[in-house]
């Protein structure tokens, strides 16, 4: 099997290296395609480098990893050279199978990885559209799952989906800086040492709940005693915080919704 990453940026150079690594897949099987030709020096070991329609030809698999606006272009391009039996796999969480399919009519998968990928632990979304087969979900769920885990959403939901695995990293490292910023306004502890010792409590609260299957409520009431100190700041936290994560999915899901308006645009022209 011929796997073609077009696209070389943050995702695509993220998944042929997670995929030669870990798939422990053969140079000779790797397909990479780049608009700017140059950056891909640096992949010519792992991979077979090609353009676009070399790699649409051969691959079995074709991961689309381009912007929204490079979206239409590269399908225009790859349409009439990809394989009948191969699986299209675009990284957009805006561009719908409603709009790819005025481009191309195939079978089709949406694929939304998380940057902790970088350490095997990505929670990535897919969804398919009603062409693609059984067997094709099996062998993306089988090559997702070197990265991580992989989670099926019906396509509506994928964009809170995104939200919650793709942009959380991104929320979880400011509310967390936060945090430790004002943690160093109260103490002489140096920040790099704050920063750490928040980072592991963290990552190992994490790990806790997943591990001992407990809920949000049953670590604070196991920490926050009545009366206690622990209490006083949670009560804050429950206070205080519902306005701004309401304020950041409307913001967000808003911003979403504007970007999948703009890219359904530019499918109509
Ligand atoms: N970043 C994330 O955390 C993340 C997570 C989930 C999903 N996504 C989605 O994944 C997609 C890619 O995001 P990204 O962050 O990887 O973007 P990126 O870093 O900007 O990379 C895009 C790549 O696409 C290449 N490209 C553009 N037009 C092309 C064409 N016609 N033919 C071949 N290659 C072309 C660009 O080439 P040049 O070198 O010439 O610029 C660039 O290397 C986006 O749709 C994004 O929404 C991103």
């Amino acid at each position: 099997m011929k796997i073609g990453i077009i696209g070389y940026g943050s995702m695509g150079k993220m998944l042929l290296w997670k995929l030669s690594s870990n798939y422990k897949i053969d140079k000779s099987d790797l397909l990479v395609a780049n608009r700017t030709p140059d950056k891909l020096e640096e992949a010519k070991d792992i991979a077979v480098i090609c353009d676009n329609k070399a790699l649409a030809s051969a691959a079995d698999i074709v991961f689309v990893c381009v912007r929204p606006a490079d979206m239409k272009s590269v399908l225009q391009e790859i349409g009439p050279c990809l394989k009948s039996d191969a699986l299209l796999v675009t990284l957009n969480g805006s561009i719908t199978f409603d709009m790819i399919k005025k481009v191309i009519d195939h079978k089709t998968a949406k694929v939304i990885p998380s940057l902790t990928a970088e350490i095997d632990r990505s929670q990535t979304i897919v969804c398919f559209n009603g062409l693609v087969e059984d067997r094709d979900k099996d062998v993306l769920r089988e090559l997702l799952g070197t990265i991580g885990e992989v989670i099926e959403l019906p396509e509506k939901e994928v964009g809170m989906g995104s939200e919650l695995v793709s942009c959380m990293p991104g929320f979880i490292a400011s509310i967390f800086d936060v945090i430790c910023t004002s943690a160093g306004s109260h103490t002489d502890i140096p920040r790099e040492q704050i920063v750490k010792m928040v980072l592991n409590t963290m990552s190992a609260t994490g790990d806790l709940m997943l591990i001992k299957d407990l809920s949000f409520d049953e670590v604070v009431e196991r920490v926050a005693t009545k009366g206690g100190i622990t209490e006083e700041g949670t009560r804050v936290i429950y206070d205080m915080f519902p306005p701004a994560a309401d304020e950041m999915f409307n913001k967000t899901l808003e911003k979403r919704r504007l970007t999948a308006e703009n890219a359904g645009r530019s499918f109509e022209e």
